[in-house]
């Protein structure tokens, strides 16, 4: 849980010179610690977050036992005030932010007609609100960030293909992960003139703990793996700040372009 860079005592040029750095949601397991993986081996520094200490602990060693310089904040997504420290910490750490990660997320099947609206507002809490609270405090940092790096500075959210297309007993899931597409173009909109630019990265179902629950009617050996998202990840923060990539749809192959 300790960082190597101080950068409150870190001078400017220190700070120039340093190593890009991420911030990564739910970075404890499936696809943000593939993400978190492979941006540590394209040289990120790293915060990585999630709500369980014990898995996340766990993670930054592996993190760190390949060379990987990570801070590991543990935090709920969708609380607010857990989001500020999380990227006061990261700030304090790093002083910049690269590429904003904001994989943290879930979802319950269930069809729109048995689904209560508390269940709802749980998927808007996570997926919508703290993606959109941790999205909104970050862009000072972002801007700043890209003013001083020609690659601009990139915020990616993992959405889903059941955003884009509906997917029957998705609905609530489906219409948070739709929203988040929207905040990404809306990220594009406002904020390309600043370096800052955002990318809904839309995938089927991923081989996860989060899919396991469709193993019945779906070999997970078919499924994405966390490490396509991950190298989609990637590829983006080594665009040219000119190049603003709002959505990426990743289907299952073999799933005929229909539906997650
Ligand atoms: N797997 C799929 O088929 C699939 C497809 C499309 C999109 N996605 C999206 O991809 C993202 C990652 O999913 P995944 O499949 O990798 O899930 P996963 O394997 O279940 O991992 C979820 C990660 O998020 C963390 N997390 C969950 N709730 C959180 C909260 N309230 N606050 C902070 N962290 C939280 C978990 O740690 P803790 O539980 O310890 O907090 C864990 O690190 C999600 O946004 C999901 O909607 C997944």
């Amino acid at each position: 849980m300790t960082s190597k860079t101080d950068a409150s005592t870190a001078s400017p040029t220190a700070r120039a010179t340093s190593p890009r750095a991420a911030l990564v949601t739910g970075g404890s397991r499936g696809i943000g610690l593939a993400i978190a993986e492979a941006l540590a081996a394209e040289g990120f520094a790293l915060t990585i977050s999630a709500r369980g200490a014990g898995p996340l602990d766990e993670a930054a060693d592996r993190l760190r036992a390949a060379g990987a310089q990570v801070l590991a904040v543990p935090a709920d997504a969708s609380d607010p005030d857990d989001l500020a420290a999380l990227l006061d910490a990261h700030e304090r750490a790093y002083d910049r932010l690269d590429a904003l990660v904001l994989n943290a997320g879930m979802g319950f099947a269930s069809p729109i007609a048995d689904t209560p609206l508390r269940r709802l507002d749980t998927h808007i809490a996570l997926n919508l609100r703290g993606t959109f609270a941790l999205t909104s405090a970050a862009i000072p940092l972002l801007r700043r960030t890209a003013e001083a790096d020609p690659r601009g500075a990139r915020v990616i959210a993992i959405a889903s293909l059941a955003g884009l297309m509906a997917e029957p007993g998705l609905g609530a899931y489906g219409a948070t992960k739709a929203a988040v597409v929207s905040l990404c173009e809306a990220v594009c909109a406002e904020e390309g003139a600043s370096g800052v630019s955002a990318t809904a990265l839309c995938p089927g179902y991923v081989d996860t703990d989060m899919a396991a629950w469709k193993h019945g009617d779906l070999d997970p050996q078919r499924m994405i793996r966390a490490s396509d998202i991950a190298e989609l990840a990637v590829s983006i923060t080594r665009l040219s700040r000119n190049a603003a990539v709002p959505v990426i749809a990743v289907h299952r192959a073999d799933g005929g372009l229909r539906g997650a």
